[in-house]
C-alpha cells in the first residue's frame, strides 16, 4: 500500500505545494478547465484534489458552482478550504479514490488532476468513480502519459526512489483500465506542458 506513503509526502508538501507547482499547476488546470466545459448546473467532483486550485480555478468564474474535493493529505485539504472558504457551494473530504463516501450517482461530473498515477488500486477507483457518476456524466482524467520518452524515464526512476509513486500508464493501457471499468472513451488526447511533462486526457462516460 502507498497510500500512507503519499499522505505523508503530500502533508509534508502541502504548505510549498502551490508554489512549487506554480506553472505545472497553472498549465495543466487551465487546460482541463476548458476541456471539460463545466456547465453551471453541473455538480462536480474532484478526486485527489490537491490545494484546491482546480475548485478555485472554476469558483472565481462560476461563484455558486456545486462542487466536491476528496483528497488523502489533511493538510492537502486544509489548503483547498482555506482557499475556497468564501464559497457557499463547495466542500472537502478526506477519503480515498478507492471508497468514495458518496451516494451512488450524485454527480454530473468526475474528475482527477494529475493523481492517476499515485493511486494503488485503480480499477477500484475506476469502479467507484462509475458509481458515483450519474448515468449521463462523464469522468475526465488527466495524467502523465508514458508514451513520452521523460515520463518513461521519470517512471523508472520514481519507482525506485519516491516510495509513494505507483506508475503512470500508456494511453493504450490507460484506455484498456477505462474500458475494462464499464466506460465508454468519447474524447482523448494526448498534450504536453514544457519540456518535461507528456499527459493524456481523456472524457469518458458510463
Ligand atoms: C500531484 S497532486 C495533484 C493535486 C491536484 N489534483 C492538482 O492537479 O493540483 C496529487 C494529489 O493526489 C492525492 N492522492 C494520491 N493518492 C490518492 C488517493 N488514493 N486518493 C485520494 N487522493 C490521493 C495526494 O494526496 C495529492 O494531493
Amino acid at each position: 500500500m502507498t497510500e500512507t506513503k503519499v499522505r505523508k509526502q503530500y502533508d509534508r508538501l502541502a504548505a510549498i505545494y502551490d508554489q512549487r507547482w506554480s506553472n505545472y499547476i497553472a498549465n495543466t488546470l487551465s487546460f482541463l478547465k476548458s476541456w471539460v466545459q463545466i456547465s453551471p448546473s453541473d455538480v462536480v467532483l474532484d478526486i485527489a484534489c490537491g490545494t484546491g486550485e482546480f475548485e478555485r480555478l472554476i469558483l472565481i468564474e462560476q461563484p455558486m458552482q456545486q462542487m466536491v474535493g476528496v483528497d488523502i493529505s489533511d493538510k492537502m485539504l486544509l489548503m483547498a478550504k482555506q482557499k475556497c472558504c468564501n464559497y457557499p457551494n463547495v466542500s472537502f473530504y478526506n477519503a480515498p479514490a478507492s471508497v468514495l463516501p458518496f451516494a451512488s450517482n450524485s454527480f454530473d461530473v468526475v474528475i482527477s488532476a494529475s493523481s492517476f498515477h499515485y493511486f494503488d488500486e485503480p480499477d477500484a477507483a475506476l469502479a467507484e468513480m462509475k458509481r458515483v457518476l450519474k448515468p449521463d456524466g462523464k469522468l475526465v482524467i488527466l495524467d502523465w502519459c508514458r508514451d513520452y520518452l521523460l515520463c518513461q524515464i521519470c517512471d523508472i526512476i520514481l519507482k525506485v526512489f519516491d516510495p509513494a509513486y505507483k506508475q503512470c500508464y500508456s494511453q493504450a493501457e490507460f484506455h484498456q483500465l477505462l474500458t475494462s471499468a464499464g466506460f465508454n472513451i468519447c474524447r482523448a488526447n494526448k498534450v504536453r506542458f514544457g519540456l518535461i511533462w507528456g499527459l493524456m486526457v481523456a472524457t469518458a462516460s458510463c
